[in-house]
């Protein structure tokens, strides 16, 4: 892979013709380092917001995997031999079920209904060594992506399968996830009460208690509060939590470790008033700018300092057919913008790699990596300085140096 000091000296020497992954893994090393610093328990990296970053994420210390599919749990064993893996999808297939505890050792596994139990019973062969977390439901309400919908059980079925549950695994434990991209640490206070009910409810005792992920990153229309209130808030409802004294916490981060490891650079088409079309997409990697209408912080690629022409808001075309192929945005970007030139889309770590289609043969990609800072970042120094029209935002961030946000170069 090529090494370039940011996305402007990648265009300069390539003038790509596909959209270019600009790769951080330095910033992925940060974010990983400040959870394992920092979240007073067990760290698990879900894989599925990129798997192309478990390498680093492993080498800045997080030694747990969340792994959802058996090719996860193979990608794991092959890069990472020995690392240890929970199986926290809680509908899982027979075959992966078998093949996870047989071919690779593992004893971790997530269930939302008797059924499930009973697949992993059979299919484990009654085994007495499981860790199983039951997946209960709660409140999503302080979330930007809602995933409360499909997994989950609550009140009296929920007391249930934690009573069964108890009596066939080794250690029981509770699991959730509060929804994508929390924007107030009350989430996860507001789930742990609904979690503390459910224990006395149900009378069993806890050894593992899992907050899932959720953590937020930034973006311009979304600044959470600093991450370290998050941690303080899990913490101390942790201490009141009725469990056993050994009870371990553990997370499941996902777009919090790796959201700033990546940008994609992208070419402008064709401008039509104040809507771009582009070489890239929500059949791409640009699916959350489509429906769930992330606005990603944007930056023309060029030898400018940011600010010297206007900026104005555009919306996005990507490159397919489609109508819902539509990112609205708004995007601020310079008045002048036009065809060829690049746009730098930033803190696109996290669930864009693999959510890309072959759809219309746009499926091409190149990755880049380049040692600058993220546009944006909770954990060190940004480049933007100005976006969607906040100012130097990220002052009180998980980063405790003091720096103030750089400027663009
Ligand atoms: C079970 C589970 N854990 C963790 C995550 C990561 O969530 P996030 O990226 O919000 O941290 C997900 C995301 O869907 C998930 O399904």
């Amino acid at each position: 892979m090529h090494e370039f000091i940011s996305a402007y000296s990648m265009v300069c020497a390539t003038r790509p013709e596909y959209p270019v992954y600009c790769l951080r893994p330095q910033a992925v090393t940060l974010a990983s380092r400040w959870f394992q610093d920092n979240f007073p328990g067990r760290v698990l990296y879900a894989v599925k917001t990129n798997p192309f970053f478990v390498e680093t994420v492993a080498a800045a210390g997080v030694q747990h995997f969340d792994v959802a599919s058996l090719a996860e749990i193979e990608l794991i064993s092959s890069k990472l031999p020995g690392a240890r893996m929970s199986f926290m999808h809680p509908v899982k297939s027979r075959t992966a079920i078998r093949r996870a505890y047989f071919d690779h050792g593992i004893r971790d596994f997530s269930l939302d209904c008797p059924a499930e139990l009973d697949k992993i019973l059979e299919e484990t062969g009654h085994a007495r060594d499981l860790n199983l977390l039951v997946r209960v439901a709660v409140s999503n309400r302080h979330s930007c992506l809602q995933l409360a919908g499909k997994f989950g059980i609550s009140g009296g079925p929920a007391a249930d399968l934690l009573l069964r549950t108890r009596q066939v695994a080794r250690r029981l434990g509770i699991c959730f996830h509060a929804g994508s991209q929390l924007m107030q640490p009350d989430a996860y206070a507001e789930a742990l009460d609904q979690v503390a009910i459910l224990i006395r409810r149900s009378g069993v005792i806890i050894d593992i208690l899992d907050v899932g992920g959720g953590f937020p990153s930034v973006y311009p229309d979304l600044l959470p509060p600093p991450l370290a209130d998050y941690v303080a808030r899990i913490s101390a409802c942790f201490e009141t939590m009725p469990v056993s004294e050994t009870c371990e916490l553990w997370c499941e981060p996902g777009r919090a470790l790796v959201a700033e490891g990546a940008s994609l650079v992208v070419r402008v088409e064709m401008r039509k008033d104040q809507t771009l079309y582009l070489n890239d997409g929500t059949y791409g990697g640009l699916f959350d700018a489509g429906q769930p209408r992330f606005v990603y912080p944007v930056e023309r690629v060029r030898n400018v300092k940011r600010g010297e022409s206007p900026l104005q808001e555009f919306s996005f075309y990507g490159p397919t057919c489609d109508s819902m192929d539509y990112m609205p945005g708004p995007f601020l970007l310079p008045v002048d913008i036009d065809e060829g030139d690049y746009i730098e889309i930033g803190n696109l770590g996290a669930y864009s790699m693999q959510l890309r289609t072959e759809f219309n043969g746009f499926s091409n990609y190149l990755l880049a990596s380049v040692s600058d800072q993220p546009l944006l970042s909770l954990y060190g120094e940004s480049r933007a300085v100005e976006v969607a029209g906040m100012t130097a935002i990220i002052d009180s961030s998980a980063k405790d140096n003091g720096q103030t946000p750089g400027e663009t170069q």
